[in-house]
């Protein structure tokens, strides 16, 4: 791929087609992929965990966002926060391990060692000058939305996350995440672009050919099919899913959840969407039969069969919520061609591996459908590097937030080029 400056970039995204994917630079380029990280991985809210990641005073998770490694720590007031994971001294970074828990920070070069809030509180052989105070781990803003996890690696952050936790916290409060416990967490990595990652779960065009295991519970008339005029046994089973959905509109009513359509998904930094849909078959979760995994509920829900609630942000992660799991998504890229998914299974924090739950039973349905993901995202990223790769058409009906995304990502990038004189 040939090197492409500012105004090359800056006329690509001018001439984007809507209603179409992206020219094939935006899938292949180092340089947008470069600015992907610096506009939108470091100037917007990024989904990177959960609460239950850091359960108990010094348990840390680390991340890392392009070339920045963050480290997400909670203190010893059970308070989540969020730093630079970079020693003051000479840079090293301080923690490796992708979890784990510590009494203090202790960068492993020269033993810099620094409090749970980030403060320096030992440097050996230091001027008698030297100021600690002036030295503590620089901080990444951290917000948790229900126990969702988001960071934002500038210094003003987009100041219209409250909006979206006001928006989404009574759909997911109820779940019960922070107070849930992580039992398994699958590092996948993609061999394509993050925004092929990111395309291909905004439609379900392609799950009833390629997901055997996700359309079990799943029905494909929550995700907008076209009515197909003259066919009857179509017709028949859209009739059929109005009625159940109705069954399950009930229900949610009956327990007070929040379930009405709510979409933010683009004209705005941080965009999200949430929706609470039926599942087939017993209805309760996104497993091989259908069936809750987990025999005790998550948060303060009562009844297993309650469908799946499904949140989206952009720009990188969707969650499925279900009466006795939740599992969640996140996506960084980590050079053009490969793309980190990292998604973590959650249960009730007194759910017992082997008496509530199957670990295989619980994750089976995403292991796999993840993995077939993947395969699919490898595909389209190996067509848009041919010469014949040319923007096609979406479709109307199922590839609507596909659209989404790409317009966000393209608002995103033109606003900030605009802003920046590029
Ligand atoms: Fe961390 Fe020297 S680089 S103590
Ligand atoms: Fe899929």
């Amino acid at each position: 791929m040939p090197k492409l400056d500012m105004s090359e970039i800056r006329s690509l995204v001018q001439s984007r087609q809507p209603g179409r994917p992206l020219e094939a630079p935006f899938y292949l380029s180092r340089e947008i992929l470069e600015l992907d990280l610096e506009v939108i991985f470091g100037r917007h809210w990024i989904f990177v965990g959960v609460e239950p990641d850091v359960p108990e005073p010094g348990d840390y998770a680390s991340v890392q966002i392009g070339r920045n490694p963050v480290v997400i720590v909670r203190d010893d007031d059970m308070q989540v926060r969020a730093f630079h994971n970079v020693c003051r001294h000479r840079g090293a970074r301080l923690v490796t391990e992708p979890q784990g828990t510590v009494g203090k920070l202790v960068c492993p070069y020269h033993q810099w060692t620094y409090e749970l809030d980030g403060s320096l509180i030992h440097a050996e052989h230091m001027a008698p000058d030297f100021d600690m105070s002036c030295h503590g781990l620089k901080k990444v803003h951290v917000r948790s939305l229900a126990g969702l996890l988001f960071v934002c690696l500038a210094d003003e952050p987009p100041a219209d996350f409250d909006e979206m936790a006001r928006a989404l916290e009574p759909y997911v409060a109820p779940h019960g995440i922070a107070d849930a416990r992580v039992a398994a967490r699958v590092d996948l990595v993609e061999e394509g672009n993050w925004k092929l990652t990111m395309e291909n779960n905004r439609e379900c065009y392609h799950c009833a050919t390629n997901h055997p295991e996700l359309t079990i519970s799943l029905f494909e008339y929550g995700y907008g099919f076209a009515p197909e005029s003259g066919d009857e046994s179509r017709c028949e089973a859209m009739a059929q899913y109005a009625r159940t959905e109705a069954e399950f509109e009930t229900a949610w009513e009956a327990h007070g959840l929040a379930w009405q359509e709510r979409d933010e998904l683009h004209g705005r930094p941080t965009a999200f969407r949430a929706q609470r849909l039926p599942l087939d078959r017993a209805g309760e979760s996104q497993t091989l039969d259908g069936r809750a995994a987990c025999r005790k509920l998550m948060g303060s829900l009562k009844r297993a069969k309650l469908g799946g609630l499904s949140v989206w942000t952009q720009p990188n992660s969707w969650v499925h919520l279900m009466s006795d799991h939740v599992v969640t998504f996140s996506v960084l890229p980590l050079s053009p061609e490969r793309t980190l998914l990292r998604t973590t299974w959650l249960v009730h924090q007194d759910a017992v591996e082997g008496v509530d739950y199957d670990p295989d039973n619980l994750t089976e349905v995403w292991r796999r459908t993840n993995e077939q993901d993947g395969a699919l995202v490898g595909l389209a990223h190996s067509g848009v590097q041919s010469k014949a790769y040319e923007p096609g058409p979406y479709s109307p009906y199922t590839e609507g937030l596909v659209e989404k995304f790409v317009a966000w990502y393209i608002e995103r990038l033109g606003a900030h080029l605009d802003a920046s004189g590029r």
